[in-house]
């Protein structure tokens, strides 16, 4: 960002409405624009230039971006962040997912329709919407959506809520179904607090399974008031399990890797009814499944889950919100790997 441009939510002028300055040095000239409105001039949207650590994030002024047909601009009012684009942006995914630079980053969205593209009908401008993009590019002020990407907020559906739903939601039910969850099982959730766990396990026990869910100390009330039976992880984390499941475990969701999935197949789980979002070496191994967000990322999903926290049916915990401008202090949060759900940008 430019030191002297304030982000959207701005100085208070003495009305109250945000004071906007934007100086553009990049073109050798001075342009001063104070805007008492509510948009922003130049719209901010996160950039890196290479791969690297929270430090390659910036926030920058780019051109506000266009719909083409079947598409919308999205002014994101919440956009949730993912351990996968960290590790994108660290280049550890280079080899399947390569960036190209200057690369924008986020999937999630959730935001208020600002203008429609050609032949548009299924949104209008001032409709508001939860979905996501494939083109990184959500953790913006502005983003260009697919409409088959997006479904109606609900009302009751917080902003926070709505914009942190795409990846972790999706991904939780492909997880969940993947594992064949009957009325009576037993289901152990390793990360059962984090973004993907905390929403697998309450999707378990919408099946009627009994659910042990992993998780340090901090997080187990949490789980308890969820229905979930919480064990803390590490050192006899196996014998827990047993004692606590009666010896029968009929099926694992590894969302941390680093060898649960080796650990279900010692407790006699079943290879295909264990699904690890994160560990590919083992399940080729173990000849495990693998579903993840790809597997249930549509907007019939979406639709679905927004529906089930509107009914009460699902909690979306939120661990904290971020203006974007701080972006960097959001992903080394998120990467000390111990959020209780989601943690939020709010362009
Ligand atoms: N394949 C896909 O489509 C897909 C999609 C989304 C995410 N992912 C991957 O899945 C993983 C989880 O994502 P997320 O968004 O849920 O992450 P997250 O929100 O950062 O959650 C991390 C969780 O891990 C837990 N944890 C930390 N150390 C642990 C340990 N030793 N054993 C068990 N749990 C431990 C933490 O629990 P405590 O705080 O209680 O310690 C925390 O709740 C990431 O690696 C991500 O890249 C894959």
């Amino acid at each position: 960002m430019h030191p002297w441009r304030h982000d959207s939510h701005g100085q208070e002028n003495p009305e109250g409405a945000p004071l906007v300055l934007s100086v553009n040095l990049a073109q050798s000239r001075l342009a001063i624009i104070v805007d008492f409105g509510r948009e922003p001039v130049v719209p901010l949207a996160v950039r890196f230039d290479e791969y690297g650590d929270i430090d390659v994030l910036n926030v920058m002024e780019v051109a506000r971006p266009v719909p083409g047909p079947g598409q919308v601009l999205v002014k994101v009012v919440a956009a949730g962040i993912n351990p996968g684009e960290a590790s994108i942006r660290k280049g550890l995914l280079h080899a399947v997912w390569p960036a190209t630079f200057p690369s924008g980053e986020g999937s999630d969205l959730a935001g208020v329709v600002a203008e429609v593209g050609p032949d548009v009908t299924r949104f209008g401008v001032a409709d508001e919407v939860l979905g996501f993009v494939h083109t990184r590019g959500s953790h913006a002020e502005f983003v260009v959506a697919d409409v088959d990407n997006l479904v109606a907020r609900p009302a009751s559906v917080r902003w926070e809520v709505a914009g942190s739903l795409f990846v972790a939601g999706t991904t939780a039910y492909a997880a969940v179904r993947a594992v064949n969850l009957v009325a009576g099982d037993t289901v152990v959730v390793s990360g059962a607090a984090g973004g993907v766990g905390s929403l697998a396990v309450q999707l378990a026990r919408g099946r009627g399974a009994k659910v042990i869910g992993l998780a340090s100390e901090a997080h187990h009330g949490w789980l308890a008031g969820h229905g979930v039976v919480p064990l803390v992880y590490g050192e006899g984390v196996a014998a827990r399990i047993r004692d606590a499941s009666g010896d029968r475990v009929d099926a694992f969701i590894d969302t941390f890797g680093g060898g649960y999935v080796e650990m279900a197949i010692g407790l006699g789980v079943a290879p295909d009814r264990i699904d690890t979002i994160i560990d590919r070496a083992a399940a080729e191994k173990y000849g495990t499944k693998t579903d993840g967000s790809a597997a249930a990322a549509t907007a019939e999903v979406l639709a679905k889950l927004a529906g089930l926290i509107a009914e009460g049916s699902l909690d979306v915990p939120i661990a904290k919100t971020y203006p974007l401008t701080e972006v960097r202090r959001a992903y080394r949060d998120l990467e000390e790997r111990h959020t209780l759900g989601k943690i939020v940008l709010e362009p």
